[in-house]
Order: C-alpha cells, then sequence, then structure tokens
C-alpha cells in the first residue's frame, strides 16, 4: 500500500526481541501502521515512533526492556526540547506479562500493548498523537493525556484484523500460522503472554503463502509456539500441520518449506510420513527436548519420556535418513540432580544434535516452577550450562564437518560479506558464502561445500550451476 500524498512521511523504529514469532509480528506492525504514513527506520534518532517487541521469556530478557526505556526516555526528552514528538510504544510478551508494572516505572511510554492487539495500534497511536496535544511532563517528557495500555486477550484473533502484508518479507521469510500454548510447561510464561493455542484457517495460509511467493519468497517457515499442534479450519473440518504442509507444496515458487517449534507429543505419523514424501520440506528439524530426565521431564509437566523422544527422532530418521536434529535444552530446572543432569548429557549423544539452543533456567514470576522447592543453586547451574554446550558445540561442529565434500542446493539470500561474496542457507540451515555473483540471490544451486567456519560453512558454485530448480539432491546429499 503507498503512503496517501496526504499523510506526513513519519518514521518507526522497531526493535524485536525473542522468538521468529515476533519478528513476524513486527512486519505485522510496520504493515498496520504504513497507511498512516508510517516508513520503517533502523535509525531511531530519527523515529517519530519507536516500538520495542519484547520477550518474557528469561528474566534477562524482560530486564533488558527496562534498561532500554531508560535510554529512550533521554531520547525522548532531547526531542521534547526540539518540540518534535517521539511515541513509544512497548508491544510482545513483557507488555503482556507486566503492562501495569511498566507504566508505573517508565510512565514516559504511551502505549503497552499484548500479542493480540497489534490490528488496534492505529486507533492507540491517534489517541495518542490527540494527547500530544496536551502539554507535556517537563520531568519525564510524557504528553500530557493517559498511559494507553492493551492486554485483554479479544475473543477475535488479531489475524481477522490485521491487514494484508504490503512488501515481500524476503527470500526466506516466516508465516505465523498458530498462535499461543495449552501445553503449561511448568517452567514458561507463554501460556500466560500468548493465550491458548489458536490456529489460522488454512485459507489465510494459503493466501498468504501465495502473496509472499509473488514477492518473492522462495522458502517459508511456518511458526507457533506449538506449530505441529496446528489445527485449522479447512474447506472439510479441521486439517493438521501435515495436511498443510502438502498444500503448501501445490504452491509453484515455493521451493522450501519449515516448520517451527514442534512438541514431541505432536509429532504424530502423517507428520512423519510427510519428511518423506515432500522433497520442499527440509531435513533439519528442530523438536525441543529440555531434558533427557524422565524425572525431570515429568517435573517440567512435557508429557513424555526421554525414551519416547528417541523413538520419535528413530521414526523421523527411518522416514527421512538425511535428516538432522536441532533442540533446546533447559539446564537446572528446580530439583536437577547430578544424576538428571547425567541423563540429559547421554540423551545428547544417542541422539546426536546438528545444532541447539541451551538456556540456564530461569525463574519466571507465575510459572509453577518458579515457586518449586530445591531451586538449583547458580554456580552449580553454570557449570552444568558450560558442561552440555561444550558436547552441543562438539556434535555441531561434527555435524559442520561432515558436509565437507558434498553438493547441496543452497538458497542465496543476500550478499556476503566480503566483496564478491553471496551468502545463503544450506538445507540444514546452515549459513554458508561463496564467491559468486550476485544475479544468484533469490536462487537455488548447487554447492559443494569446502570448509566450515565455527558459525558457517564455505562453498564453491559447481559447474553449470546458476539454474534456478530444486533437485532431491538437497535431500540426499551425496557423501564424496
Ligand atoms: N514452544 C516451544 C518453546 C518456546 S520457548 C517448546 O515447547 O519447546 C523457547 C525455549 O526457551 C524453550 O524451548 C526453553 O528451552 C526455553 N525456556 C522457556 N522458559 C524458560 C525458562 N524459564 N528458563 C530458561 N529457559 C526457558
Ligand atoms: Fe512453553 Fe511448554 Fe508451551 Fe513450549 S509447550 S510454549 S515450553 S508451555
Ligand atoms: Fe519470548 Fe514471547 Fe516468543 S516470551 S520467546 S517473545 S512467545
Amino acid at each position: 500500500m503507498t503512503t496517501p500524498p496526504s499523510q506526513p512521511k513519519r518514521r518507526v523504529h522497531i526493535r524485536t526481541y525473542g522468538c521468529q514469532m515476533n519478528v513476524y509480528d513486527s512486519d505485522r506492525m510496520a504493515d498496520v501502521l504504513a497507511p498512516l504514513g508510517y516508513a520503517p527506520t533502523d535509525d531511531v534518532a530519527l523515529a517519530d515512533m519507536v516500538i520495542l517487541n519484547t520477550c518474557h521469556i528469561r528474566e534477562k530478557a524482560a530486564e533488558k526492556v527496562f534498561s532500554e526505556l531508560g535510554r529512550l526516555r533521554n531520547l525522548k526528552q532531547e526531542k521534547a526540547a526540539r518540540g518534535e514528538q517521539l511515541t513509544l510504544a512497548v508491544a510482545g510478551c513483557v507488555a503482556q506479562a507486566e503492562g501495569a508494572e511498566i507504566t508505573a516505572r517508565a510512565p514516559w511510554v504511551d502505549i503497552v500493548l499484548g500479542p493480540q492487539s497489534y490490528h488496534r495500534l492505529p486507533e492507540l497511536v491517534a489517541r495518542v498523537a490527540r494527547a500530544g496535544a496536551l502539554p507535556a511532563n517537563p520531568q519525564t517528557g510524557a504528553p500530557g493525556g493517559n498511559k494507553l495500555l492493551e492486554t485483554d486477550f479479544p475473543v477475535e484473533s488479531k489475524f481477522d484484523h490485521l491487514p494484508e502484508a504490503t512488501q515481500g518479507q524476503g527470500i526466506a521469510a516466516f508465516l505465523t500460522i498458530q498462535e499461543g500454548c495449552d501445553k503449561f510447561c511448568s517452567f514458561c510464561v507463554v501460556p500466560y503472554t500468548r493465550g491458548s493455542e489458536y490456529s489460522r484457517p488454512v485459507a489465510a495460509v494459503l493466501a498468504e503463502a501465495r502473496r509472499l511467493v509473488a514477492l518473492g519468497t522462495r522458502e517459508i517457515s511456518v511458526l507457533g509456539q506449538n506449530v505441529n499442534a496446528y489445527h485449522g479450519e479447512g474447506d472439510n473440518g479441521p486439517v493438521g500441520l501435515a495436511r498443510l504442509l502438502r498444500t503448501l507444496a501445490e504452491i509453484p515458487g515455493l521451493d522450501r518449506l519449515r516448520y517451527t517449534t514442534s512438541h514431541p507429543r505432536d509429532m504424530d505419523d502423517d507428520l512423519v510420513a510427510a519428511h518423506a514424501e515432500l522433497p520442499q520440506l527440509m531435513p533439519l528439524l528442530h523438536l525441543p527436548v529440555q531434558s533427557g530426565s524422565d524425572r525431570m521431564l515429568a517435573a517440567m509437566n512435557r508429557g513424555h519420556t526421554a525414551d519416547a523422544f528417541r523413538r520419535i527422532v528413530d521414526r523421523l530418521r527411518a522416514a527421512q535418513p538425511g535428516l538432522a536434529l536441532s533442540s533446546d535444552f533447559i539446564v537446572g530446572h528446580p530439583g536437577e540432580t547430578a544424576a538428571d543432569h547425567a541423563a540429559t548429557l547421554a540423551l545428547i549423544r544417542d541422539v546426536g544434535f546438528a545444532m541447539a539452543y541451551s538456556f540456564k533456567y530461569s525463574a519466571r514470576p507465575g510459572t509453577p516452577a518458579a515457586g518449586a522447592p530445591l531451586q538449583v543453586a547458580e554456580a552449580l547451574r553454570d557449570e552444568r550450562l558450560a558442561e552440555i554446550q561444550a558436547l552441543l558445540r562438539d556434535q555441531q561442529q561434527a555435524f559442520n564437518r561432515s558436509r565437507i565434500g558434498m553438493t547441496m542446493e543452497v538458497l542465496f539470500t543476500g550478499p556476503g560479506r566480503h566483496p564478491g561474496q553471496v551468502a545463503g542457507r544450506t538445507p540444514w540451515l546452515q549459513p554458508i558464502h561463496l564467491l559468486g555473483p550476485a544475479s544468484l540471490i533469490g536462487r537455488i544451486a548447487p554447492v559443494r561445500v569446502v570448509g566450515t567456519q565455527p558459525n558457517s560453512l564455505s562453498g564453491m558454485l559447481v559447474a553449470g550451476a546458476g539454474q534456478s530448480h530444486l533437485t532431491p539432491a538437497a535431500q540426499e546429499p551425496a557423501p564424496v
């Protein structure tokens, strides 16, 4: 959508923390603000509006917001001294969980809005603009009107109200298909910050995917806090993730599909079968397990055992031998003993992960685990985290090295860091760069992996490359 000529040109700076769903939401907020004349800017100093799209998952993530708000207060005061207005909004999961605390601790914030209310931004911005006409508080730089706090869970989904994405989301794009969580793991804030599970209807997902592809996207990661619990309404009743992926795979020009984040409990036979069937479904699966100890998995309310996870991995690998696994681990959940920790290390050794995220348990207010007895001492948590991370790092490096000499399909997404380089991603989501023409960007071409760096691979174009196509080589690279 183009800016109506009557609207003044304004700039919005959106800073995104947390998961991919926040990245997706930030783009949606930019879309709702575009008709008001707001264009995105990376430079906070140029902004007429700043939105912090926040994450509440661990204490550190949430605390970052308050230190950032301190800095923005200064910017707002400087602008007020020049007679300019800076509208400040806090969105995302900290807004949802700590809305009242934000308005009390940071009264210079104009708008606090939870993840389900982004379609209401234009109305809130208009109300702030009206309040801004009142004299500002000289101490805080806050406008004269009331703070606007919008953290209800509306009956209707925000997806029914958000406008269509108007700008391309890039060659590899995110598409949220499911939000919220009903699983209530002992440690996790998501069911409280995002609300209960909701799946977007199939038609809405397909329409958005087609639009993205028309705008140049070639790879889509469908997103949800529990994406494999997806059950969106189709023509003949609810449809599961596997069926949705099969339908997405029929969209011409959509060469690659991924889905994240999954729960082991929702890994059904149909989804496992989809990995065998669909060449577009990329062979890296992020499947968080959190712990390898049955005692801890029960305390975490995960609803499965460590062996059940091993069996799921076996089924997936039988369906798709090239499949690699990624996961999340929490170290030092209340009650975790040395034996529990050893069981996690054993599971990591048994499964072998291509990459993984591991976190030190962080007590979150309002979650069952925060009040549990037997909190693990900080020093012990640090020690266990270091041990797990060293093992996971070794496994990642071994996986990366195992790709050397293979030829694989790379999707080129942009220029590399050095002149003459292009960068992209392998089927296993590894960043890869090589010397090659910029005309490769947006295309898929066969690349031979020649080296590994700690966080990326380097490659060489295979002779005759440059054709835009998808071949089965993406799925089963031939070891050389
Ligand atoms: N829905 C996903 C996870 C979403 S949160 C799932 O069920 O797996 C992303 C990751 O953050 C989690 O997998 C977990 O490893 C980590 N995490 C969540 N709460 C945490 C906490 N209180 N402390 C430390 N890590 C946490
Ligand atoms: Fe959080 Fe558990 Fe839901 Fe994942 S499944 S979002 S960890 S409560
Ligand atoms: Fe963080 Fe909310 Fe995502 S807590 S991880 S931004 S769902």
